[in-house]
């Protein structure tokens, strides 16, 4: 994941906001909102109630089991509310303490807010503030805005103008809600590049940075596009822009059901999503891949035929487990249909002089669709004149909201960290799009372009095979879990495979993996190996085998621990691996699909035999809206 190291003080990045107003006992709804947001990974969290004559902040460090245990000390101290704010913390600057955590409030207590985001120019608001004799008690960017707020309300005497106000001056990123004790059960809420949305019910509204908090109340629901300002009371709402003028509001009906975010008897949400791949490829086919003979049926495309044709260059932007999938995309683009493809990190991209323009093509790629790097090189790409394609599990997420194109990966909600059914997802797409810009370009073999379909729509029963014999990968993972750092090492289509592989490995149990392209281990990482370091060889069929047995002699001769994982069945791999992970037999170009399974399997094992939080790893969160 991507912190940015700055000087600023909170970056509270990955932080859920939910609000609410109306006629329901409130604390309920906020917890149950936060714990919908749970899976965004956090550290401590709070919330803020409106009483008969005052607000009262409760807040916890740790799970929100902590917060709830807090709240029921205080039962009777607020059963009568129904307006408050809500907020889980992911700390990066600043530790995860009671003072840090949110709500903050201003020195008299009367105006509180919880915040998304980082406040850049919060030094210079801070010491304006202090020389004013405002009152710091925690080590937070977000106490700042608490303060400046109060401090416009002071002047104005209406809070969504103060709200307006402040804002125009703050710089960075935001979602806020507010409160203030002159004004019964209102919650003004704002936002500049961090989601929020505000679901409608009768008599109600709920405001969140994310679908699952409100869904079980409401599927009305409004997002709010940046500095925009909404005033909401149980029975009013108000959209405003920064100029304090009134907007319409555009109310969408949510495409989700309240489901109850349940692992289904798996130990961890992650098992649960691995097992889920075979359906999710299922899915991702219906109605695009018939049968072989036909065309793929991709009309998320938004581009012309003949703009298809054309194109002459793509550039993939996306992060982590998404830039793995975004690098096999590279490679299917390249050999399918003969377009160049550069792939980059989108922290990358955003900082350096792009020659995208309006003939090149820029995929971004991204499960939440809220990545902050990845959300700012597509908005820099669009301004070029850039087609944007984008590619994710969320439909409704900000990226989805810039596509020109939108291919929707449907996974459904994953809620493990680690993405697993995502990336599988993902990679489901760039088959699609690949075979069919190819059918388009006329770029690729007929019976090729066949053999790949025929094999696609058999992939979920060969996922199936796996996923129902594990007992090879679980020994495996036993064998090797007592290790403090292993490498994975492929060629070709399966080096984003063996990359992927080592970050599932490292963000669950904490070993240091990595991955690399095989033929460079003799260019220096081959100094590390001895017989301590495990090394697994993604070692499928194609035109890369036999290249990779000699680099897996090599790293044998070195006296590593060497580990296969092939759907070979060549006798002699018995000699150079001490561990088989036999998969079943696919072409070479549908390799990384099967490839991957194992691995994610290795790493959930290895996890779980450490007893580490495999569904919500230390220091990370699931949606990572900071830059
Ligand atoms: O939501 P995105 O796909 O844009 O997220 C990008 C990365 O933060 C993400 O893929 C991360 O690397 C995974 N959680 C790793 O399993």
């Amino acid at each position: 994941m991507l912190i940015y190291y700055s000087d600023i003080g909170d970056l509270n990045s990955m932080c859920g906001i939910v609000g609410y107003t109306g006629f329901r006992p409130v604390v309920d709804i906020l917890l149950d909102g936060l714990e919908q947001l749970e899976y965004r990974g956090y550290d401590s969290s709070g919330i803020a109630v409106k009483r008969e004559s005052d607000i009262k902040v409760y807040k916890a460090i740790g799970k929100l089991v902590n917060l709830r245990e807090e709240m029921k000390k205080h039962s009777g101290e607020f059963e009568k509310s129904t307006t408050g704010i809500g907020h889980i913390r992911w700390a990066t600057h600043g530790a995860p303490t009671v003072l840090n955590a949110h709500p903050h409030t201003c020195n008299h207590g009367n105006l509180v807010l919880v915040h998304n985001g980082i406040i850049e120019n919060y030094k210079e608001l801070k010491a304006m503030l202090e020389k004013e004799g405002c009152i710091f008690k925690s080590q937070t960017d977000t106490e700042v805005v608490a303060h400046f707020i109060a401090k416009k309300y002071d002047e104005v005497k209406d809070l969504t103008k103060a709200v307006r106000l402040a804002t125009k001056e703050i710089e960075g990123a935001y979602a806020l809600c507010v409160m203030h004790n002159d004004y019964k059960n209102t919650i003004v809420a704002t936002k500049r590049n961090a989601p929020l949305l505000v679901g409608f019910g009768e008599g109600e509204f709920l405001i969140a940075s994310d679908v699952p908090a409100i869904i079980k109340y409401t599927k009305k629901a409004m997002y709010l596009s940046d500095n925009q300002i909404v005033t909401v009371t149980p029975d009013s709402i108000k959209l405003i822009d920064k100029d304090g003028v009134e907007l319409p509001q555009k109310v969408e009906l949510l495409p989700w059901e309240p489901v109850a975010l349940s692992k289904m008897g798996y130990k961890h949400f992650m098992l649960k999503e691995i097992h889920e791949q075979p359906d999710v490829i299922r899915n991702n086919l219906v109605g695009k891949l018939h049968t072989a003979s036909e065309p793929i049926v991709l009309n998320e495309v938004k581009l012309t035929k003949d703009h298809l044709k054309k194109l002459n260059r793509i550039q993939i932007i996306a992060c982590g487990t998404s830039l793995h999938a975004a690098m096999v995309g590279k490679y299917l683009i390249e050999t399918f249909c003969g377009i160049p493809v550069d792939v980059e990190a989108s922290s990358e991209y955003i900082y350096r002089r792009t020659t995208t323009d309006s003939h090149t093509l820029v995929i971004g790629v991204s499960q939440s669709g809220e990545t902050a790097d990845t959300l700012t090189a597509i908005k820099q790409a669009k301004s070029k004149g850039s087609h944007i394609l984008i590619i994710t599990n969320r439909p409704d997420s900000s990226m989805a909201r810039e596509a020109d194109s939108l291919i929707s990966v449907n996974a459904g909600i994953e809620v493990s960290v680690a993405a697993t059914k995502s990336y599988i997802a993902q990679l489901m797409a760039f088959y699609l799009l690949s075979l069919y810009m190819a059918e388009i370009k006329e770029s690729l073999d007929v019976s090729v372009i066949q053999s790949i379909k025929n094999e696609l729509m058999l992939i979920p029963q060969k996922i199936e095979q796996i996923l129902a014999s594990t007992d090879e990968i679980q020994k495996c993972a036993r064998k090797y879990s007592g290790t403090k750092d292993f490498i994975y090492i492929a060629r070709g289509i399966n080096l984003p495979t063996a990359l992927e592989g080592a970050l599932k490995l490292k963000e669950i149990s904490y070993i240091n993996a990595t991955g690399y392209a095989a033929g460079e281990l003799k260019h220096g990482p081959i100094a590390m190996l001895d017989d301590t370091l495990p090394v697994l060889s993604i070692l499928m069929k194609g035109t890369v085998y036999e290249k990779l047995l000699s680099n897996s002699e090599e790293a044998k001769a070195r006296n590593a621990r060497m580990i296969a994982l092939t759907n070979s069945l060549d006798p002699k791999l018995d000699d150079l691996f001490e561990c088989i992970i036999r998969v079943p037999d696919v072409q070479e170009f549908l390799s990384p699909i099967i490839a991957v399974i194992p691995l994610q399997l290795i790493a959930y094992y290895i996890a779980e035999f450490l007893g580490k939080d495999v569904d919500q790893p230390r220091n990370l969160a699931k949606s990572v809206t900071v830059e």
